[in-house]
């Protein structure tokens, strides 16, 4: 009966080809000039147009805002495909990820200070490349003007404005630095650079963590939107933003109530639709919603005799189930449970959890992951068919990718059916997150500066 309960989230294969059909519709509008303003996924141009040699060198600063951790790096290249790191992890609180603009770019110019102290750097004049993982109109390496906020952040007065601009302010004002903010670029951009650093095939970058999104290599012929003073080079890295994808009604065939209501209660509601059904910030939430209702429907957790406490912790307290749990459990077999009795005690106090609720709860949590990772496959299958290269790496980051053990498989099994036959890909997992990449686009800027100096 649970699996009957449950097999709107599991989608046929009829429903697979139409999610792949949908989502090429709308890359294909968010690519032209018309109709870019009717697509979800709009397709942002980066201005990353080169590619890493793997002979780069020289010491970079990194910001990584807009993951579960926002992170200060001091990347040394090294030229022979080569990097060196160290980073340091700050704290975000409430007062950064919601408060005004000022305070966050405030923050982080503090953040930064204290880092280049802590290395002793802060006497050198140093090129700094800024991940800022939010969709943002670019019209060059530098220049990014915040469209909207996305996951857990929502700061005033910043929607509108350039993010370089109010990061440059902030450092001038806070520390007197000699820092030049070069580059700025998401996270997906990141990652696939740090990959291409290391593999000149990786012509895609996914982030499957607390947001979900992509990006990948486009010939510029098919950028409508890109002035013809950047055609003179072949390629430039497109942000596609796929997490807005079903804004416009593409995944209206998939949605369950489940999806509707974690929209509903979130920050940003009616917008992010796909990124809601497949990221870390959401996926617990799912679980929380679909075992709350098994509950009810007497499904699971029928014979316990905590039945009411853990339906009222479930109804009460959103956000109880977080995504970690997904992948923690997700090794979890036979009659013991111990990562499933582990997560019954913290969430539900339950002490004695009988193992055929363990088990049924195991499900739900796998189905969830699963319709995820499909998903994921067949809009990554489409990316693939789009670059058109014979063989594309995919570069991947992010924490549910990381740590859940099956997500890598649920994503191949549909990447298996989408891709051309005559396409062949593998999925590489991005060593140092994308502060490498960060480095490496303040690189080839630097360089070029340079040498027009
Ligand atoms: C990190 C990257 O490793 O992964 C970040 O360096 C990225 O740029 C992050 O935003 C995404 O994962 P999560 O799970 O931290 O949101
Ligand atoms: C959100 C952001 C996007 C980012 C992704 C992963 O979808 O809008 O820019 O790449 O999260 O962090």
């Amino acid at each position: 009966r649970l699996r009957e309960f449950l097999n709107e989230l599991i989608p046929s294969e009829d429903q697979f080809q139409r999610l792949y059909q949908n989502f090429c519709a709308q890359i294909r509008k968010g690519l032209g000039a018309k109709t870019n303003k009717d697509a979800d996924t709009k397709c942002y141009l980066t201005y990353v147009q080169d590619f890493p040699h793997g002979n780069e060198t020289g010491k970079y600063l990194a910001l990584d805002l807009g993951g579960s951790r926002f992170r200060v790096l001091l990347v040394t290249l090294k030229g022979d495909r080569d990097a060196e790191l160290v980073a340091k992890i700050y704290d975000l609180t409430e007062k950064e990820l919601l408060g005004t603009g000022t305070q966050l770019f405030d923050y982080i110019a503090k953040c930064l200070h204290e880092f280049v102290c802590e290395q002793k750097v802060e006497g050198e004049h140093m090129a700094l490349g800024f991940t800022f993982s939010f969709p943002c109109v670019q019209t060059g390496l530098s220049r990014a003007t915040l469209v909207r906020w996305t996951k857990g952040f929502n700061c005033s007065d910043t929607v509108g404005e350039d993010v370089g601009v109010m990061l440059k302010s902030a450092i001038t004002r806070r520390t007197g630095l000699k820092i030049d903010m070069v580059a700025i670029l998401n996270d997906t951009t990141g990652t696939q650079m740090s990959c291409a650093h290391r593999n000149p095939a990786c012509n895609i970058g996914l982030i499957v963590g607390t947001g979900c999104n992509a990006c990948y290599t486009e010939k510029v012929e098919n950028c409508e939107r890109l002035d013809t003073k950047y055609k003179d080079r072949p390629k430039i890295i497109i942000n596609v933003e796929w997490g807005a994808f079903g804004e416009k009604g593409g995944l209206d065939h998939l949605l369950t109530d489940y999806d509707k209501i974690v929209d509903k209660n979130s920050l940003n509601a009616g917008t992010q639709i796909y990124e809601k059904m497949v990221a870390g910030m959401y996926m617990g939430e799912l679980v929380r919603l679909i075992t709350l209702r098994a509950v009810n429907e007497n499904l699971i957790f029928a014979q316990c005799k905590l039945r009411k406490q853990i339906t009222d912790i479930l109804t009460k307290k959103p956000n109880c189930i977080e995504t970690k749990v997904l992948s923690d459990i997700a090794n979890d077999k036979g009659d013991d449970w111990p990562m499933v009795k582990d997560v019954f005690k913290d969430i539900f106090h339950l002490h004695d959890a009988d193992p055929d609720d363990c088990m049924k709860f195991k499900y739900i949590c796998d189905v969830v992951a699963k319709r995820a990772g499909n998903m994921l496959g067949v809009t990554l299958g489409a990316l693939v068919n789009k670059v058109g290269e014979s063989f594309s790496i995919i570069g991947v980051d992010g924490t549910v990718y990381r740590c859940h053990p099956n997500f890598d498989g649920y994503m191949r099994e549909t990447l298996d059916r989408f891709v051309e036959k005559d396409r062949k890909y593998d999925i590489m997992l991005s060593e140092d997150g994308s502060g490498r990449g960060a480095a490496l686009v303040a690189a080839v800027v630097h360089r070029e500066y340079i040498e027009r100096k």
